[in-house]
């Protein structure tokens, strides 16, 4: 069933993980994000063991924490001996109280603010990844303050484009991330960060998208990255000890959508560096990735209330659930297709067709248009698969919605690790006395 984490019991039940869906659903109220841990581990482990087999030592996956971040995810990733990439001061704090190790962090952002460049410096983070020249000085002048040398990658942009949706596509020259080979701008940003103290300069970072299934772009990335660190070997002697490629492999989110091995997407990416690396005479540098929807994606569901079944003669039926877009704005955003299906009659055919529909007060409130799953009736626990990732990262308090809860399940064990928010919680920033 789409992915082999998820199964159906001997009452008929969405089981993730090996935990009934609906028994979650009835202990921890809905709506429910669960989390199989051990799905987690098991993709933090293909990631490393492939990592370590076929690229240079020092080479390394970090987690790349945007797509689901709280203090317990931190302490998995650690325990998998994974690196983090964080974005924020506000990940860079989930990170630290979970005791992540800071120099594991890859500290990312196209506009970090001087408190986070303060905030990153404090914390010690591994790298800091350098977007563009005010950053660049900004850093210098603040770690020559402290006088310590900062750790950087300058974040280089590829110029090329891997065919996912705009909103998540970075390769591109015309981007907001990063320098552009294709301008100049990269060679200048690596001229000015070799003539700056306060940083050392360890390599370059790109990150080409989100949710590609081909080997091709990466390929392609890959290949102008150690033909752009040739040339500027040539010109300035500085030869990139890391080359961190980011994230990026796609996912499967419903029947007859491949998804790529990560193994070989490895093997291949590996054997293209090596390649190129002795083709243009540089030294092969160790490799980073930053892999998030591909660790977290598959391991999550999400699961509702059905309200109410409205059927609606010669156009379609709509079935409302206790969520929406608050919990789940990918379909509003990127009209990203999901899998749904009634938890408690998932052993029943599909019979039926329904638009998902969220309780906000708009009509682009949707989960999905036109998903086939079982007959639904009010109070039926509706489940919404692959959704660990860019689910509870992207929450919102729209139309004062509580943020669900997130369970783990790791062994058939249930541990809650984010609680539902209250309504104190959506109000405890507001002055009431103002
Ligand atoms: N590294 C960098 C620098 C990134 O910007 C990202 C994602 C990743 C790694 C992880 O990429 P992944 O392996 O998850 O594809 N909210 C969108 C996805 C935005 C991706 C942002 N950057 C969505 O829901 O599809």
């Amino acid at each position: 069933m789409l992915h082999d984490n998820y199964g159906i019991n001997e009452k008929g039940h969405l089981t993730v993980g090996g935990a009934d869906t609906v028994a979650l659903a009835e202990k921890y109220g809905t709506p429910l994000y669960i989390l199989d841990e051990d799905r987690v581990r098991l993709k933090c482990r293909q990631y490393k063991a492939a990592m370590e087999k076929y690229l240079p030592k020092g080479s390394m996956p970090f987690y790349a924490s945007k797509a689901l971040s709280f203090v317990g995810i931190y302490k998995i990733i650690a325990e998998e001996g994974l690196g983090s990439d964080i974005v924020s001061s506000g990940e860079m704090y989930a990170a630290k109280k979970a005791g992540f190790p800071m120099k594991n962090t890859c500290f990312h952002g196209n506009n970090k603010t001087d408190e986070d460049i303060e905030n990153g410096l404090d914390a010690g983070v591994g790298y800091f990844v350098v977007d563009n020249r005010e950053e660049l000085l900004a850093l210098g002048e603040a770690a020559r303050r402290r006088g310590v040398v900062q750790d950087i990658l300058l974040r280089i942009t590829p110029g090329i484009d891997p065919h996912t949706f705009a909103a998540v596509n970075t390769g591109r020259v015309d981007s907001k991330f990063g320098s552009p080979i294709a301008t100049g701008a990269a060679e200048n940003i690596v001229a000015l960060a070799l003539s700056t103290a306060g940083v050392r300069l360890c390599g370059y970072h790109c990150h080409i998208g989100s949710q590609i299934f081909e080997a091709d772009p990466f390929l392609r990335a890959a290949g102008i990255m150690v033909a752009f660190s040739a040339d500027i070997k040539n010109k300035y002697g500085f030869s990139p000890a890391v080359l961190n490629l980011g994230g990026g492999f796609g996912v499967r989110y419903y029947e007859g959508q491949d998804e790529p091995d990560i193994t070989e997407m490895i093997r291949l990416i590996a054997e293209k560096l090596s390649s190129e690396c002795k083709a243009s005479g540089i030294e092969p540098p160790a490799v980073f990735m930053e892999p998030g929807r591909s660790i977290v994606g598959a391991a999550g569901v999400t699961v509702y209330t059905v309200g109410s079944v409205k059927e609606i003669p010669g156009f379609r039926s709509y079935v409302s659930v206790d969520g929406g877009m608050p919990d789940n704005p990918r379909y509003a955003l990127y009209s990203s297709v999901y899998t749904a299906l009634i938890a408690n009659k998932a052993s029943l055919p599909c019979t039926d067709e329904y638009t998902v529909a969220g309780r906000c007060c708009e009509s682009g409130d949707l989960i999905g248009e036109r998903m086939r799953m079982q007959s639904a009736v009010r109070g039926d626990k509706l489940a919404v698969l692959v959704t660990g990732a860019y689910n509870h990262s992207m929450a919102s308090n729209y139309n004062k919605l509580p943020v669900p809860p997130v369970v783990t399940v790791s062994g058939g064990v249930d541990r809650l690790a984010v609680r539902r928010q209250s309504l104190d919680d959506l109000i405890k920033n507001e002055l009431t006395e103002n």
